[in-house]
């Protein structure tokens, strides 16, 4: 790659460099953003652990164009988190080993001569907000930084009421408390959320010093520690909640739906889409998992509106008992599914082997296929609804292809997205803590025939139109 000559003019060009947390629901918002920051001109360093940077290596030619490049931190994650713990240990433990084995690194990169030498200085960070070791270091080296999170702002507001639950005695969840009972304190959400509806590391934490607790308040105290936070979101999704947020945090922008963004100023290389996206294979596809192309020959031999696509992401998984239901669920609501099945999604799945004979009967009503290129696929004309667990990017994606979900949530924020998935935004319906093979049947039938399901259609497009709109307007590459 030539040295970018023009040295001098770059001196005092703006230089990003963004620190992405090493989880596909990170990685495709932030790598969206990185495109489009070089796409508008911006020097920007992906900065993410070794073990998934060689997915993201991008051809030189298109790095010169887009003045995008990419560096790796040391992976803690070969280290292996020890089965036995919680998520909340693990989760700790995994944030430790990245601060002790990346810090140094990070470091450098924000100051080492290399990138200096053919690049501007670094003059600002995006961090991914549950890296607090990047937003430290980035301020002991008096380098501005900006804070990202890859999950929605109704979520992130709920965690932020942490102190108001605690102080209300609502965490811990007392023995047999109301699960359906409204929570109180929270400005921009009374009469929204329930106690079930509280988001996961909430419902988890056991007492105000356990583990959940001290991870959200890590996440918290993140948020104030930047000079501005960035959601992937638009407007007129949290037009109630953003403005009271930005009464209590720095500014706060909202650039999303990414996804939609990235293609809305067509910023893909033709390169890209002659490529085979493999992994490794100088794509640019965000994806760490290759795509199953074959289903969409599956999808276009079906009618329009037919399909029930179901996902639960890349970190969710279900019990042997769960799937056995939602499978016998979807079989008997008669409709046509495609499931994006991970290999690691089912716990105790060497006991599967009913999967093989289920499917054998039913083959040319369903496709299962371990990963999908997702967006394709909710972009389809013949799928009808998303079965999901409402992670951020999923629901985002699902929002803009105009489709009704159903939702099931795994933990975290998706408790809370899929609470305002049914009461706020009304574009699907929220299965929340339970599953059973009926619950999934009937709730196929309501979005996929029932009479709401021309009602969610109608609320699901206004949605999509809503976020192309705003998408528009929303990025200046004048810059
Ligand atoms: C994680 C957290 O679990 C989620 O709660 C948070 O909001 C973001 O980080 P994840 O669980 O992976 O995300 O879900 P999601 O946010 O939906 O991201 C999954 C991504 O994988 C989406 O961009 C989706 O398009 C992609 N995907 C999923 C595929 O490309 N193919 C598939 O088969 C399934």
């Amino acid at each position: 790659m030539e040295k970018n000559t023009s040295s001098s003019s770059s001196s005092s060009a703006a230089h990003v460099l963004i620190m992405c947390f090493p989880g596909q629901g990170h990685v495709t918002p932030m790598l969206s953003l990185a495109k489009l920051l070089s796409f508008s001109g911006v020097f920007t360093t992906f900065v993410n652990t070794e073990s998934i940077h060689h997915r993201l290596s991008i051809s030189s030619d298109l790095t010169d164009r887009r003045r995008l490049r990419f560096r790796a931190v040391p992976d803690p994650l070969t280290g292996g988190a020890n089965e036995e713990l919680d998520f909340s240990s693990k989760f700790i433990n995994l944030q430790e080993s990245m601060r002790s084995c990346s810090t140094e690194a990070y470091k450098k990169l924000l100051l080492t001569e290399e990138l200096a030498g053919e690049w501007p200085p670094v003059t600002c960070v995006i961090a991914d907000g549950i890296l607090d070791y990047a937003i430290e270091v980035a301020g002991e080296v008096g380098i501005p930084t900006l804070v990202f999170r890859a999950s929605s702002p109704c979520s992130t507001w709920a965690y932020a009421s942490l102190r108001s639950f605690i102080d209300q005695g609502i965490i811990p969840f007392p023995e047999k408390c109301d699960m359906d009972e409204l929570v109180k304190g929270m400005e921009g959400m009374e009469g929204i959320l329930r106690r079930r509806d509280l988001p996961g590391f909430i419902r988890m934490a056991k007492s105000p010093e356990d583990n959940y607790i001290k991870i959200i308040n890590g996440m918290n105290s993140q948020l104030i520690n930047g000079k501005a936070i960035i959601f992937n979101s638009f407007n007129a999704l949290d037009h109630t909640i953003l403005p009271i947020m930005s009464s209590y945090y720095p500014p706060i922008f909202t650039v999303g739906p990414l996804h939609l963004l990235t293609k809305f100023y067509n910023i893909s290389n033709e390169k890209e889409q002659e490529q085979e996206q493999e992994p490794g294979k100088n794509s640019c596809s965000s994806s760490l998992r290759q795509e199953d192309r074959a289903c969409k020959t599956w999808l276009d031999n079906q009618p329009d509106k037919s399909v029930v696509y179901v996902s639960f992401g890349t970190v969710a998984v279900m019990s042997l008992e769960q799937f056995t239901e939602f499978w016998h669920g979807l079989i008997n609501s008669g409709h046509r599914f495609l499931w994006a099945m991970r290999e690691d999604m089912v716990k105790g799945k060497e006991e599967m082997e009913v999967t093989k004979e289920m499917e054998e009967g039913t083959k040319e009503r369903c496709c299962i296929v371990e990963w999908v290129a997702q967006e394709e696929v909710l972009a389809h004309r013949a799928v009808g609804c998303f079965l999901t667990h409402s992670g951020w990017n999923s629901t985002l994606e699902v929002m803009v292809s105009g489709v009704p979900m159903i939702c099931f949530p795994y933990f975290s924020d998706q408790i809370v997205n899929s609470r305002f998935v049914s009461e706020v935004w009304r574009i699907g319906l929220d299965m929340k803590d339970t599953c059973d093979r009926n619950t999934v049947e009937r709730m196929v039938r309501e979005v996929m025939e029932g009479e709401n399901a021309l009602e969610l259609r109608s609320s699901a497009a206004r949605m999509a139109d809503l976020a192309r709109k705003e998408c528009g307007g929303k990025w200046d590459f004048s810059c």
